[in-house]
């Protein structure tokens, strides 16, 4: 299999790149929320383990939303009693209300991802709210799921683009970032929901919100639509900014965010950041194996790129 050349390391430009980057994993929750094929809870569970064996640390493994809204991940607990805990890996889930962290709470979650978006159309469609109300609820489930010892995660979609509104404003952004200040998050994933982002605007989003919310705590959430994905995450990470949501094969999208494709995947950035010579703990070729089974068990051929020409490579090797 391809291994990331390092050649051009000792630049003065790479030089100032972090060292170490955390790929937070989304497959199991964005990618299979958006699949046709509902896989079983086995088969998520199998899925999850595989990404585990592949050194991923931190894993979204379900949504604790509506399961009239969101069908495919209706078993959130079950996967959570079927996963074996092991040590340093942290399992996550979407919480979108009350309701929602108190099945998490008796799932035994570590780690709840409260998720709002910037602009009131998508609001209202993802969630049935409006903005204002959903600030609300996130305080809410955030105070709720601190007290009971959860560490809390914040999404903000649609902060690049809105399938229904079109153009956001980068004050638009700021100005919802203000109100998320006080929710005790340990860290604020800043979503391109339907991947409309170029890399200009990236760095001028960020320049905005490092004020409010430290590029330590900040994660960016890439999605693929346009292929500029991995470039801004470059820019990201030539900014300081060291967590990059990312997911298996390059699945997923959003149910209530018409034309949003799959998220950046995980391999095409593991093998960006092994060119830089930046560590992540995550086995290139033991993801493809996750990947590979990923595209086996939804039944189609996934976008990701290196998963692609890594499947291909293979091919050509086992037909000699
Ligand atoms: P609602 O219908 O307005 O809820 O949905 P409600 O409070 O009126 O309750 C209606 C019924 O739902 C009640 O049951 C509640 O008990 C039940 P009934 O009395 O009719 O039998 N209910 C629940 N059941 C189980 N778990 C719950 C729950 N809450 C209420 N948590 C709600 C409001 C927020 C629940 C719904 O809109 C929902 O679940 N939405 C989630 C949609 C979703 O998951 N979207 C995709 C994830 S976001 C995303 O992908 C973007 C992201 O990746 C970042 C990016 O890319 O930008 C994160
Ligand atoms: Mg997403």
């Amino acid at each position: 299999m391809a291994q990331a050349s390092t050649a051009g390391h000792g630049s003065p430009v790479l030089a100032t790149l972090p060292r170490e980057v955390q790929l937070y994993e989304v497959g199991p929750r964005d990618g299979l929320q958006n699949e046709l094929r509902t896989l079983s809870t086995e088969d998520k569970v199998r899925l999850i383990e595989a990404l585990v064996d592949a050194g991923v640390r931190r894993i979204e493994v379900s949504s604790f939303v509506s399961p009239r809204w969101v069908p495919q991940l209706a078993d959130a607990e079950k996967v959570l009693e079927l996963l074996p805990r092991r040590a340093g890996v942290v399992y996550s889930a979407l919480v979108p209300n009350l309701k929602g962290l108190e099945r998490a709470r008796a799932a035994g979650l570590q780690e709840a991802a409260v998720f709002l978006s910037v602009t009131e159309a998508h609001s209202r469609k993802n969630i049935n709210k409006t903005v204002d109300e959903a600030v609300a609820t996130a305080h809410e489930v955030s105070d709720a799921a601190r007290a009971a010892g959860m560490r809390v995660r914040c999404y903000l979609s649609t902060v690049w683009g809105c399938p229904y509104e079109g153009k956001v404003s980068t004050a638009q952004v700021v100005a919802l970032c203000t109100r998320l200040e006080r929710l005790g998050l340990y860290q604020l994933s800043l979503g391109d929901t339907i991947g409309v982002g170029t890399p200009g605007q990236t760095a001028e989003l960020l320049e905005a919100i490092f004020p409010i919310f430290p590029r330590e705590k900040i994660a960016l959430h890439f999605h693929d639509t346009r292929g500029t994905a991995l470039a801004n995450a470059l820019v990201g990470l030539s900014m300081g900014v060291t967590t990059f949501d990312a997911s298996v094969g390059g699945l997923g999208g959003c149910p209530y965010a018409p034309g949003a494709a799959g998220n950046l995947a995980s391999e095409d950035l593991v093998y960006m950041l092994d060119g830089l010579g930046i560590s992540t703990g995550v086995s290139l070729q033991k993801l493809v194996h996750a990947g590979e089974l990923a595209q086996t068990l939804v039944g189609r051929k996934l976008s990701g790129k290196y998963l692609q020409a890594a499947l291909g490579e293979l091919e050509r090797i086992r037909a000699r």
